[in-house]
């Protein structure tokens, strides 16, 4: 490090300097704030129950679901929701889904025996190599499935099995985008549509009425609008003997105030820690305890330019079939903690580690840890790590408190998308979950995992 002459170095921080990444400083403030206005219910819930503790708030989900389908609501177009289980398919929000009156959206087999057994009555069945055991399942309940078909050989298959068991039964076609990335494994290229529709016309049992894509993680709605406006044309050049009933857009609607990012691991600031002009990990001494934030446009606004780019682009009186799984669970489940031991003011361990979250997400980002014990709209730097044997257990480099007392009640808000589906049985049990319902009312819902449950051959 010594060796490298200042003026190189001068010259890579000017042009580190100039990295314009699309991100603004500032903390998740509005969701700290919610979290303070519930605080008492939340306590509640952490002393009667116990941590660690996932907890499951179906008013949430019923806010989000109602924002979701009031932005998605225009006269003369119809918009159906279907909820995708892969962002979190625990029985009680699934439930909770269905009773709100969605759609599902499964992705395998387990999912779709869950959506079937859960009374859903729409269910859409998307994923590539789909096994025959599966696309049977969908055969046996074709009255309340449609088959989102991945590749031709897919349709070819399907057709087979509806003919063995002389059943028909409606599908869509998968789409990949162009310039995706990994995301080309998915379904056929656009311009392979015509020729699927062509085959798909010469099929008994299958009825190609729609097509699928998806985009993930989209904070603006520049994406779809760039889709839509592809599909458009592809739609034109053809059309299936039924004609095209739905065009499903698949999920992706990113929440607002859901995710930040710590500033010393931007390019910038990974270089400068490589340079030796930053420490090698954690924040740098002089860190304003602010975030990386990005910029997240709101539902209404989102929804309003994709409606109008479908109605624009697609064929009229198409339906738009919708898959949101992260902007309906996210905010509707979070990680209650209690403080275990503190090793130093700055420095404390919880009662459960970062195998709830499934990987070491937040050494690499940041969610607000807020103190619900002693809480503070402001931040105090500090450690807190869970209690795995591993370093990578953290929770944090700051936390929203006053202070941190053993026995304090931590919470780590909005973990309802991609956290319960991923949590590994690493060291530790995964955790019970509790659920606050729509009176207000709370109850255990899950227990949490015993060693029977990890290893049910000892009996
Ligand atoms: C086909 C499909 N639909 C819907 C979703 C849900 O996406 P999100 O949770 O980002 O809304 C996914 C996620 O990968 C997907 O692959």
């Amino acid at each position: 490090m010594k060796t490298i002459p200042p003026a190189i170095l001068a010259a890579v921080q000017e042009l580190l300097d100039q990295d314009d990444e699309p991100l603004y400083r500032g903390e998740l403030t509005e969701l700290v704030e919610q979290v303070m206005q519930q605080r008492s219910q939340y306590l509640e819930a952490a002393h009667r129950f116990g941590t660690p503790q996932y907890l499951f708030e179906e008013p949430r989900l019923r806010a989000q679901i109602d924002r979701f389908t009031a932005a998605f609501a225009r006269e003369g177009l119809v918009a159906r929701t279907h909820y995708a289980f892969k962002a979190n398919p625990t029985l009680s929000m699934v439930q909770a889904i269905q009773r709100a009156g969605l759609a599902a959206d499964a992705s395998s087999g387990l999912e779709l025996e869950l959506a079937l057994r859960c009374g859903f009555t729409r269910i859409v069945l998307s994923g590539p190599a789909k096994t025959d055991e599966e696309l049977e399942l969908a055969l046996a309940h074709a009255d309340r499935v449609t088959v989102h078909l991945d590749s031709f050989a897919e349709l070819s298959r399907l057709e087979a099995l509806a003919a063995r068991h002389q059943t028909s039964i409606r599908a869509g076609v998968r789409l990949n985008t162009q310039g995706h990335g990994l995301w080309t494994k998915f379904g056929i290229p656009f311009t392979a549509l015509p020729e699927f529709a062509a085959q798909a016309a010469q099929q008994r049992h299958v009825h190609l009425e729609g097509v699928q894509f998806h985009l993930s993680w989209n904070r603006q709605a520049g994406g779809y609008l760039r889709t839509l406006s592809e599909l458009g044309p592809a739609l034109a050049q053809s059309t299936p003997p039924g004609g095209w009933r739905f065009a499903d857009i698949g999920g992706g609607y990113y929440p607002e105030d859901d995710e930040a990012a710590y500033p010393w691991l931007t390019r910038r600031g990974r270089l400068l820690s490589l340079l030796g002009l930053a420490p090698a990990e954690g924040p740098p001494p002089d860190w304003d305890l602010s975030y990386l934030l990005h910029p997240v446009q709101p539902i209404e606004a989102m929804a309003r330019e994709i409606m109008d780019a479908f109605q624009r682009h697609l064929p009229a009186g198409l339906e738009m079939w919708l898959e949101p799984g992260r902007y309906l669970a996210n905010q509707a489940v979070h990680l209650l903690l209690r403080v275990a031991d503190v090793k130093t003011p700055e420095l404390a361990i919880t009662d459960g580690g970062t195998n709830l979250l499934g990987w070491e997400r937040l050494e690499g980002e940041h969610t607000p840890l807020i103190n619900l014990s002693h809480p503070s709209l402001y931040q105090k730097p500090c450690r807190v790590y869970g209690s795995l044997c591993t370093p990578h257990d953290l929770w944090g480099y700051a936390c929203y408190g006053e202070a941190l007392n053993p026995g304090d009640i931590l919470m780590l808000p909005a973990q309802g998308a991609y956290v319960q589906t991923l949590a590994q049985r690493f060291i530790k049990p995964l955790c019970q979950t509790v659920a606050l319902d729509l009176q207000g009312e709370l109850r255990q819902v899950a227990p949490a995992e015993t060693l029977k449950d990890r290893y049910p051959q000892l009996g």
